[in-house]
């Protein structure tokens, strides 16, 4: 009879814990070059580590140095398909990098900068890396709504668009 109340406590305990857990992860991740004389991805694939941790790796050859790049982001949200959510921002990737100068954008660095290699003004030549990176709950300023969201992230290097990353993910609030 204990022992059974002990198993039934233990359940509650866990299904408390785990309901109260925030899910934030990847699902699906696709790299796309329009120029491959410029950019060719390698390894553009998302692994799970856990239930609730997946990791991105992305290798990107850039054959020529890049000197300007313009990043064109857009964060979309599925409803009935993805819809435009929220933000759409354009902005001078080198500029960004010498000066940190916008919160937004610094938000979504944030999240990534320690996992790559691009840590460094431009211009960019040569292997680009992103190993093992994955989505903190705790580096998020504030929860968003539980959803399947899209970061629709189009590369312009001379301006035109050379590439393409785009990350899906899931964000499910605490109960
Ligand atoms: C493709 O990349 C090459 C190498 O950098 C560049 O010279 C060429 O202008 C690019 N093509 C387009 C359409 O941007
Ligand atoms: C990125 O570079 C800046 C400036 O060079 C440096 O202060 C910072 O510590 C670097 N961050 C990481 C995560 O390497």
């Amino acid at each position: 009879m204990r022992g059974v109340l002990a198993i039934c406590l233990l359940q509650l305990l866990l299904q408390h814990y785990f309901s109260g857990a925030t899910i934030f992860k990847m699902t699906n991740a696709v790299c796309e070059s329009y120029n491959k004389s410029w950019v060719e991805f390698g390894v553009c694939r998302l692994r799970a580590i856990s239930r609730n941790k997946v990791c991105l790796n992305l290798d990107a050859m850039l054959h020529h140095p890049v000197t300007n790049v313009f990043v064109k982001a857009q964060l979309m949200k599925r409803a009935n398909g993805y819809k435009p959510w929220l933000y759409k921002v354009n902005f001078d990737g080198c500029q960004f990098i010498r000066r940190r100068n916008s919160a937004l954008i610094r938000l979504v660095w944030d999240l990534f900068k320690e996992f790559s290699t691009i840590n460094h003004t431009c211009p960019y030549v040569g292997m680009q890396r992103i190993r093992d990176f994955h989505l903190r709950t705790e580096k998020l300023p504030t929860p968003i709504p539980t959803g399947d969201y899209l970061l629709l992230i189009d590369w312009i290097f001379n301006k035109k668009t050379q590439a393409a990353t785009n990350i899906y993910f899931t964000f499910v609030e605490d109960l």
